[in-house]
């Protein structure tokens, strides 16, 4: 556990920098983690403040209790709410689109290229809560987790940056078929879809994250940072951008190398 945790009970997180990996985690077990507004809102605070931070280089997102997370809080959809909560702009407000822009941040700051972002995944990840194992670069699983885009059984839509990555990952017809379905996919066929990295023992799921971490930051750190904004423009970009993109890549490293080390060649 990082030594510096924040506490931010009333969003249901904590969090915390040790050397240089944060680890956000979702603190509401009672509730299986169930998100609200402000949990999204302080993902996307927590997120700029670990990313103003130069010296983070891996985050990981992990969660108290049997469940990873339980989705959106369901009482937000009851006429009493969820206390504490305001429920926003109505559904004809001009305003209601930038509303779901504003939850959306707490899950888009995850895939920036200065970090190399892990959901440490046991028990359920369903709805928003796939959502975020899904916004993440890197998903460990336990042998105990399930994956479910719950939102079209409840006649939604997936609308928390989820619906791209899953395609990215899955493909299209995977994609329609696990979410129209809204079936659970358990940790080793997820893992046979290429949701996962690794799937291991629940009570091994901690150790091996740090592991991960550990290895993620055993190479250099601007170089890592390059070869990350790399391979996230690989698929938008042409043969041709790509191979440009790593000259400029390339070169900005070797200059960055000399202007630090007096000339020393790449080794
Ligand atoms: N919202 C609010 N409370 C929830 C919750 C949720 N999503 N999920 C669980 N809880 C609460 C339960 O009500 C229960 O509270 P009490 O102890 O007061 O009764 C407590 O958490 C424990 O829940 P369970 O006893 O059900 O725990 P379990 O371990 O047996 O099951 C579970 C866990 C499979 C996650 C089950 O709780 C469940 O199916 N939850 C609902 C999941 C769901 O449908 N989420 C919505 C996804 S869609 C979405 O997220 C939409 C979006 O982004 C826009």
């Amino acid at each position: 556990m990082p030594a510096d945790e924040n506490l931010r009970p009333a969003a249901g997180l904590r969090w915390g920098v040790q050397d240089c990996v944060a680890t956000v985690t979702l603190n509401r077990p009672e509730r299986r983690n169930a998100m609200t507004p402000t949990m999204w809102r302080g993902l996307a605070e927590i997120g700029g403040k670990i990313l103003a931070d130069a010296g983070v280089r891996v985050v990981v997102i992990r969660s108290e209790g049997p469940s990873f997370c339980a989705g959106i809080d369901l009482r937000m959809f009851t006429p009493e709410g969820v206390p504490g909560e305001d429920r926003g702009p109505g559904l004809d407000d001009p305003g209601f689109g930038e509303h779901i822009r504003a939850y959306q941040e707490g899950y888009l700051w995850l895939r920036d290229d200065r970090i190399v972002s892990i959901a440490a995944v046991q028990g359920h990840a369903i709805g928003a809560g796939f959502q975020l194992a899904l916004a993440c670069d890197l998903r460990v699983l336990a042998d105990n987790a399930g994956l479910c885009m719950k939102e079209p059984a409840l006649g939604l839509v997936p609308d928390l940056t989820g619906t791209k990555p899953l395609v990215e990952l899955v493909g299209r017809p995977r994609a329609i078929e696990m979410c129209l379905t809204a079936r659970t996919v358990g940790a080793q066929e997820a893992r046979e879809l290429r949701l996962a990295e690794y799937v291991v023992p629940a009570a091994d799921l901690g150790a091996r994250v740090a592991d991960l971490a550990r290895e993620l930051t055993s190479t250099d750190a601007a170089a890592a940072r390059a070869t990350k904004a790399l391979l996230a423009a690989a698929a938008a970009n042409t043969l041709e951008q790509q191979a440009a993109a790593e000259r400029v890549a390339q070169a900005t490293l070797l200059r960055s190398m000399r202007g630090d080390t007096g000339g020393r060649p790449p080794g």
